[in-house]
This record gives structure tokens, C-alpha cells and sequence, in this order.
């Protein structure tokens, strides 16, 4: 055989060969890709669904819920307080400025930007079982989840969480409770625990221990009032919020003793809201997503608990209360955390931190030349996590009245269409309101406005008669919300109406 004829033999042969490893690898990757898109098969339509929701155009002041009233098909769009019609577009000028309770929507932005990476797809049979792990009946949290809280934390600064247990709940609301029967006393011969609180507080912690009615606690008001007391035998809970709600300060314990427990409620301790001085190291903290992204209607809140016997009360405690927390709930928290933690949690807490600042700085701005109110003072300080000074951004402002006769401060912004918390609802004086600024920007703008108006005019001077004939919208929030917390708001139609 010529070479000539063996050059054409070996190019032919090994031509083919080359073509064959081509069409096998095309036919393997195309049959990958087929069973792909027949695994996706049952996501497909549930993504459509989804995307059709969200796709629902609100004009800006609403949105549309997978979950929401269809007609004709569609998600029907829920709109922002004081805005109606198919698309929201309709805005009522008479429409009261709703700055009463802390329903966190002024993350909703930062959600729907961020669309793609914190969207979860659940299947029919996503663990349909009470527990994470076969063998053992009483883990309730997803092994993940913990990891990621840990990682919030170290990233944050905020907390240590080495040598921790790690329990969660529906909110922090229900671990409250929980730590109230974990830290009360277990001998009935020196029953009720005394849990007390220093005004101006959180008054869940109050109508929460009350409505409980437990012959181990009582609910006794003013932790001063177990000052220098000469029992220190009956033990005493005290519940310090730090930062603080309503002011948005940093609280410490008044009480000390080997007969007192302190439950640190830590729901606003994030760079949403405050400088981070440093890491907290309580023996038991409390803690929920509600503040940190905005997700209080997901339900999850979760403690860090040093001692091994309080865990495991408060362990017991949830599973004869509701055998742990929705395991639908920890999947969506998990890859919520994890869009927290990208990127450092930069991206996330300058967002948050953004918009907070704008807000306290158009508050400042439009309140600069009243002399009629007054906003709590929030010294600046060094942020661990920004490595820089700077001034916190509460949730809430504390409004003051500052003249004497103004001593129902809550009717006098309800005459200029204001709707905010007062004072006793915190134990403390009326001549405050508290005003909520976490919720829409449609809610602040309105808010801002109507303060305007107010301290450049000379504001309505109430009609008792009339506007006490019946409850006012704000007496009904007020009930509702002393009952239920923050994210109670089924009364809003009533307050519309008004
Ligand atoms: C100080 C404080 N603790 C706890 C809670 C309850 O949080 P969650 O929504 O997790 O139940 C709130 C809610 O507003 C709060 O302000």
C-alpha cells in the first residue's frame, strides 16, 4: 500500500471516530437536557403562577399575592393604605396617615429587586414530617438554617453565638412567653415569678404574661419597684429591650441578684436600626426576622439560650405548644439569610440603613422649627459592622408634646389625621406617641405630609363630644394592637373608612 493510501485510510478512520465521540456527547447532553426539563416539568407552571402574580401591575402602591383574591384570571392587586381601584392608582386625600404599628414594609423594595435569588419553589412532599430527622423526634430546626443564623451573627457582630443553643419560634412574640415559663421558678413554694419591664416598654410583654394567667408568673409593671427590695427569695424576671422599643436606645438591666433572670429582647439590634457597638453576650436573647428583613408574616423569631436547662424548658414549652415551627417557614427564612449574607450583608443592611436614614432626616427636616414637638435624642456611636460613627435610625420616633395642656399628644396628631400609638400603651406619660417609620413609603409620605400641614398651621382643636361619641379609629388600633402585637391589622378598613 502506497503512504498516500494509508494517510487517507488513517484520516477517514480517525475522522470517523472523532464524528461518532461528537454525535455521542451531543446525544448524551441533549438526553441531560431532556431529563431536565422533564424534572422541571412539575415547577413550570407553579414558576408561571408566580411570575404572573408578581408581574401584576399595582401602579407602585400595591401589590399582587399568589395567595390573593383571582378574577379573570389574575391576582387581584392589594393595595397600599389609602390607594384603591384594579390598580391602585386612585389615592384618597381624606385618608388618615397610619403610623401606628411596626409592620416592616419598608423592605418590599429591596425584595422585589432581589426577586430571582429569594424566590423558593416547594414541593407537594416538602418534609411532610413533624421532625428533621428520624431518629430524633424533637429536632426542629433545620441543621442549615442554624448554620445560616450563626453566620447572620458572626457576620453582623451583633451577637456570640459559640456555646449557644439555638431554639426558634413564631416570632419572637412566641418565644417570649416561652422564656417566661423557662426562667420562672419550679417550686410552687415560692410561686409567682415576679416579670417586670422599665417604661417605656413593649406591651406585649405585659398583655402576653397576663393573657397566659400562670400561677408560676405574674405580670407586677416596674422593675424599679424590685429595687432595693429585701426579698431575694422570690425570683424576678426583667425583660430589657435593647435597642429599645419605643426609643430606640440602649437599655441595660436595672435589676441584678442571684434571684433575677434577664431576657434580652434583641428585635431591633441590627444595622437596620442602630450603630453595633459590639456583640452581645446574654445568657438568653431573643431575636426575629420580622426587623431584620421584613419578613413578619413569614413568623419566625429565635433565641440564644447559654444554659442547657433553659433550652430544654423552652424546648418543651414549644413542643407542647405548637410541636415546633412550619418547616415551609424555615425553607423560605433560609434562602432569605442567604441573600443577607451575600455580598458580606452589605447590600442588604446599606439598603435598610438608606432608607431609614431618609426617613429619620425628612422626620427632622419637617418637625426643625416646631416648638410644639419633640423626637428622642440617639447619641452617635461606632458601628463594628460599618466600621465607622454613626447615628442610629430607629424603627420608631418617640414623639414628645412639650406643652403642658397637649397631654393627650395622640388626639392632637388624630386632629390632623395622624394615627400613632400613645403613650400609656408603653406605661408611660401621653404626652408621647410613638410613630411607626418602617412601614410603606406611601404610609411615611403620607405621614410627613399631614406634619407638615400640622406645624405650619394652627392644627383643629378636638371636638370632645363629637369625637368621642364613639371609639375613634385610633382607640380601635390601639385595642387590637395592645392585644396582638405589632402586626395586627385587620382594623384597616375601619381606619380607611374614617
Ligand atoms: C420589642 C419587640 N419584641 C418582639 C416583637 C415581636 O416580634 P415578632 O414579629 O417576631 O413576633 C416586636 C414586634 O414589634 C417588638 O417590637
Amino acid at each position: 500500500m502506497s503512504n498516500a493510501l494509508k494517510y487517507i485510510l488513517l484520516f477517514v478512520a480517525s475522522s470517523s471516530i472523532i464524528l461518532n465521540l461528537l454525535l455521542c456527547i451531543k446525544l448524551f447532553s441533549s438526553d441531560v437536557g431532556n431529563n431536565q426539563n422533564k424534572d422541571q416539568s412539575w415547577s413550570r407552571s407553579a414558576a408561571q403562577e408566580a411570575e404572573l402574580a408578581a408581574s401584576m401591575d399595582c401602579s407602585g402602591h400595591g401589590r399582587a399575592y399568589l395567595d390573593g383574591i383571582i378574577i379573570d384570571g389574575k391576582p387581584v392587586c392589594e393595595c397600599n393604605l389609602c390607594y384603591s381601584g384594579p390598580d391602585c392608582s386612585n389615592f384618597s386625600p381624606d385618608c388618615p396617615a397610619d403610623a401606628n404599628d411596626g409592620d416592616p414594609y419598608y423592605l418590599e423594595e429591596f425584595w422585589k429587586k432581589h426577586a430571582a435569588s429569594s424566590a423558593v419553589m416547594v414541593s407537594g412532599w416538602h418534609r411532610m414530617s413533624y421532625s428533621y430527622s428520624f431518629s430524633d423526634q424533637y429536632c426542629q430546626i433545620s441543621e442549615e438554617l442554624e448554620k445560616h443564623i450563626r453566620k447572620v451573627h458572626e457576620v453582623v457582630g451583633n451577637a456570640i453565638t459559640d456555646g449557644k443553643y439555638i431554639i426558634c419560634g413564631a416570632g419572637a412574640t412566641q418565644l417570649l412567653n416561652a422564656a417566661v415559663h423557662a426562667l420562672s421558678s419550679n417550686n410552687p413554694s415560692i410561686f409567682p415569678t415576679r416579670v417586670v419591664a422599665t417604661a417605656p416598654y413593649y406591651k406585649v410583654y405585659q398583655t402576653q404574661t397576663e393573657y397566659f394567667e400562670s400561677n408560676r408568673y405574674r405580670f407586677e409593671g416596674e422593675a424599679s419597684a424590685c429595687m432595693n427590695g429585701s426579698d431575694t427569695t422570690t425570683n424576678i424576671i426583667e425583660f430589657v429591650t435593647s435597642p429599645s422599643n419605643p426609643e430606640g436606645q440602649f437599655k441595660r438591666p436595672v435589676l441584678s441578684g442571684p434571684n433575677v433572670k434577664t431576657i434580652y429582647d434583641r428585635a431591633y439590634y441590627w444595622p437596620n436600626f442602630t450603630p453595633i457597638p459590639g456583640p452581645a453576650d446574654e445568657d438568653l436573647s431573643i431575636f426575629t426576622i420580622s426587623k431584620l428583613t421584613g419578613h413578619a408574616g413569614s413568623r419566625f423569631g429565635w433565641a440564644l439560650v447559654k444554659d442547657k436547662e433553659v433550652y430544654e424548658r423552652m424546648t418543651e414549652y414549644l413542643n407542647e405548644n405548637t410541636v415546633g415551627i412550619s418547616k415551609d417557614t424555615q425553607l423560605r427564612m433560609l434562602k432569605i439569610l442567604k441573600v443577607v449574607l451575600e455580598d458580606g450583608s452589605k447590600e442588604m443592611f446599606g439598603f435598610a440603613h438608606r432608607i431609614m436614614k431618609n426617613r429619620w432626616e425628612r422626620l427632622r427636616d419637617v418637625l426643625a422649627h416646631s416648638d410644639r414637638f419633640s423626637l428622642q435624642q440617639t447619641p452617635a456611636q461606632y458601628c463594628t459592622f460599618t466600621h465607622g460613627v454613626r447615628e442610629p435610625t430607629p424603627a420608631y420616633a418617640w414623639l414628645k408634646c412639650e406643652k403642658e395642656e397637649d397631654e393627650n399628644c395622640s388626639d392632637v396628631l388624630r386632629s390632623a389625621n395622624i394615627i400613632g400609638r400613645k403613650g400609656d400603651l408603653f406605661n408611660a406619660d401621653n404626652h408621647y406617641v410613638r410613630l411607626s417609620l418602617i412601614r410603606t413609603e406611601d404610609d411615611f409620605d403620607n405621614l410627613i405630609n399631614r406634619l407638615h400641614k400640622m406645624v405650619n398651621t394652627k392644627p383643629r382643636v378636638l371636638d370632645k363630644e363629637k369625637d368621642h361619641a364613639r371609639p375613634s379609629a385610633s382607640v380601635a388600633i390601639e385595642r387590637q394592637s395592645i392585644r396582638f402585637g405589632d402586626v395586627y391589622h385587620a382594623y384597616r378598613s375601619e381606619v380607611i373608612s374614617q
